[in-house]
C-alpha cells in the first residue's frame, strides 16, 4: 500500500490534471470577435482575451476563422501551417491540429492555401460541427472572425452565444459595425451584441462613441448593445504593439482588457475572474491624458 495521499497518487498517475478540469461545469460559452471593418483589432483582442482567460484557469479554444489569411499564429510567433485544411479534408485529427499552451488551445487557419479556394462545404457549418464536437473540453470558444460581411461569418457570429463587435473611432469602422449589427438583427434575428471600442484616445471620445452607436442601434434596430468597455490607442511602432499587448502585464492595454473580461465574466456570465492585481485604482474605462496624436478628426462628432 502506498504511503502517498490520494492527490499525490492521482497526480503521479496523471489522472488528475488541472488543465483537464472545466471551470464552468456543464456549459461552454462561444464568443465571435467580429467587426465588419478590417484592421480594427479583432485578432489582437481575440488572442489577448484567450490568453488572459486561460491564465485565469479557464479552458479556452481560439478558432481562427480568417480561414485563408490567418494571423493568430503569426502574432504568437508560431510557425504557420495548413492544419486547418488538413482538418477539413480529414487528413488530421483535431487533436493533431491544435497548438496548446496550458489551458490555451489554438486552431489556426491557413495562409494563401490554394486548396481552400476549392472548398465547397460551408466553413460555417464545419466550424459549428467542430465546436459542437469539442465543447465539453472548453469553458470558452473564441472565434476570431475575418473582416467583411460574408454569409459564413455572419451565420457563425449569429450562432455564437455572444458577439463582441470591435469598433475603432473612425467613421468607416462605426458605419461598418452598424451594418453588421443591422444584418445580424434583420436577417438572423440577433437581438444583443457586445460593444468593445478599440484604439480609443480619450474618455470623452469613448463616451461620445458609445452614446452615438448605442442610440443609433436603439432607435433603428430591435436589438441592444451591451457595452464592454474601451481599449486605449497605443501609439507604438507597429511591430511593438503585439509585444506590448502580449508580454507587458503592466501596460494600460493589459489593464483595459482585464477590466473588460472581469465585467463580462462576472456581469454577463456570472462566473469568477480572479486576475485583478492590476485593476486597483483604475476607475476609468480608458485612462485620461491621451497623447496628442494629430488625429483631431477623431474628436469630431460622428453621425451615422
Ligand atoms: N489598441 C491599439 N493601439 C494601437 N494599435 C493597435 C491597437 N489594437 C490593434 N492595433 C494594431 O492594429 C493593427 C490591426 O490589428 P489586428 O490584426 O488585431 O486587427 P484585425 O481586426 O484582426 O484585422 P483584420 O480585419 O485584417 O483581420 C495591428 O497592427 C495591431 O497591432
Ligand atoms: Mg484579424
Amino acid at each position: 500500500m502506498s504511503t502517498k495521499n490520494a492527490t499525490e497518487w492521482l497526480m503521479s498517475h496523471k489522472r488528475f490534471d488541472a488543465h483537464q478540469l472545466k471551470k464552468i461545469p456543464n456549459r461552454t460559452y462561444s464568443i465571435a470577435i467580429t467587426s465588419g471593418k478590417g484592421g480594427v483589432g479583432k485578432t489582437s483582442v481575440s488572442i489577448k482575451m484567450a490568453k488572459v482567460l486561460a491564465e485565469d484557469g479557464y479552458r479556452v479554444l481560439l478558432v481562427d476563422f480568417d480561414t485563408n489569411l490567418s494571423n493568430t499564429a503569426v502574432k504568437l510567433g508560431l510557425p504557420i501551417n495548413d492544419n486547418f485544411y488538413d482538418l477539413l479534408s480529414s487528413k488530421k485529427k483535431f487533436e493533431d491540429c491544435i497548438h496548446s499552451d496550458g489551458n490555451f488551445h489554438l486552431l489556426s487557419a491557413c495562409n494563401g492555401n490554394l486548396n481552400m479556394l476549392d472548398n465547397e462545404v460551408g466553413l460555417d457549418k464545419i466550424i459549428i460541427d467542430i465546436m459542437g464536437e469539442h465543447e465539453k473540453e472548453y469553458d470558452f470558444i473564441l472565434l476570431d472572425c475575418p473582416a467583411g460581411l460574408s454569409k459564413e461569418s455572419l451565420s457563425l457570429s449569429a450562432y455564437c452565444d455572444y458577439r463582441f463587435v470591435v469598433v475603432t473611432p473612425d467613421r468607416s469602422s462605426i458605419t461598418d459595425s452598424y451594418s453588421l449589427i443591422k444584418i445580424l438583427n434583420q436577417k438572423y434575428g440577433v437581438t444583443e451584441n457586445h460593444l468593445l471600442l478599440n484604439k480609443v484616445s480619450s474618455n470623452r471620445q469613448y463616451e461620445r462613441l458609445v452614446k452615438s452607436l448605442s442610440e443609433t442601434v436603439n432607435n433603428f434596430l430591435t436589438c441592444r448593445l451591451q457595452v464592454l468597455g474601451g481599449l486605449s490607442y497605443e501609439n507604438q511602432e507597429v511591430d511593438h504593439f503585439d509585444r506590448l499587448l502580449l508580454k507587458d502585464a503592466g501596460s494600460r492595454i493589459h489593464k483595459n482588457i482585464l477590466k473588460v473580461i472581469k465585467r463580462f465574466t462576472e456581469k454577463d456570465i456570472g462566473t469568477s475572474f480572479s486576475n485583478q492585481e492590476n485593476l486597483v485604482g483604475e476607475e476609468t474605462l480608458v485612462p485620461y491624458a491621451p497623447k496628442k496624436l494629430g488625429v483631431d478628426d477623431l474628436e469630431q462628432d460622428v453621425q451615422l
